[in-house]
């Protein structure tokens, strides 16, 4: 994997904008498990910012919004209150580069730092991205329709790991 420079940023408002089209490409081969329309994603975007605004991070690359995480530190599952991440999505062009594993951890860090002691996720079944969370040592959990629960444990051996090797890249 080629490591790209990138640096992170807290999404402001103003921000929604540009993410309307990352989040339409990001997703335009998997339209079973998004929203198509602009209107959709809107009203969705502006949902995931008022969830948690801290935890809405950009990846930017050359001025441009290359990718982005909704985490939220507030979200409470059957296993109590967890850590959710609840979007994830990283332009086509740039992807294979770390920057959808430096958006997850950044996430879990901030989990970790709030006392959270798990992080959860739903994704489509059919979703490639399901590799791409095995691989950062997600598990599969229960299936809802076509979407499937994935866990990590802070603070576990795995997750340690995970943020060890962490560099920041601002
Ligand atoms: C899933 C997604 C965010 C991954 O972003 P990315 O920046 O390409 O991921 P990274 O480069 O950080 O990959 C981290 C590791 O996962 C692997 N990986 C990434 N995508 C993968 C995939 N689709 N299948 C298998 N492995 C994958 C990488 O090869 C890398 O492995 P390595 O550390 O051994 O080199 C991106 O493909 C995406 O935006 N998908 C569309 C939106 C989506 O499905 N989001 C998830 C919703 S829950």
């Amino acid at each position: 994997m080629v490591t790209t420079i990138f640096t992170v940023r807290k999404a402001v408002k103003e921000d929604l904008r540009c993410m309307i089209d990352l989040y339409l490409k990001g997703y335009n081969d998997l339209e079973s498990y998004s929203y198509r329309s602009r209107r959709d994603v809107k009203a969705y975007l502006r949902w995931l910012y008022s969830r948690d605004r801290e935890g809405l991070l950009l990846a930017i690359m050359n001025n441009e919004i290359v990718g982005f995480i909704a985490s939220d530190a507030n979200w409470v599952s059957i296993h109590g209150r967890v850590g959710a991440i609840h979007e994830l999505v990283v332009h086509p062009r740039h992807r294979r580069g770390g920057i959808g594993k430096e958006l997850v951890v950044r996430a879990i860090k901030r989990f970790e730092e709030k006392g959270l002691k798990r992080v959860e996720l739903w994704v489509g079944l059919g979703n490639s991205a399901v590799k791409f969370y095995e691989k950062l040592g997600f598990i599969r959990e229960d299936t809802k329709g076509i979407w499937l629960r994935m866990s990590l444990k802070i603070g576990g051996k795995v997750a340690m790991q995970l943020t060890k090797k962490w560099i920041s890249c601002k």
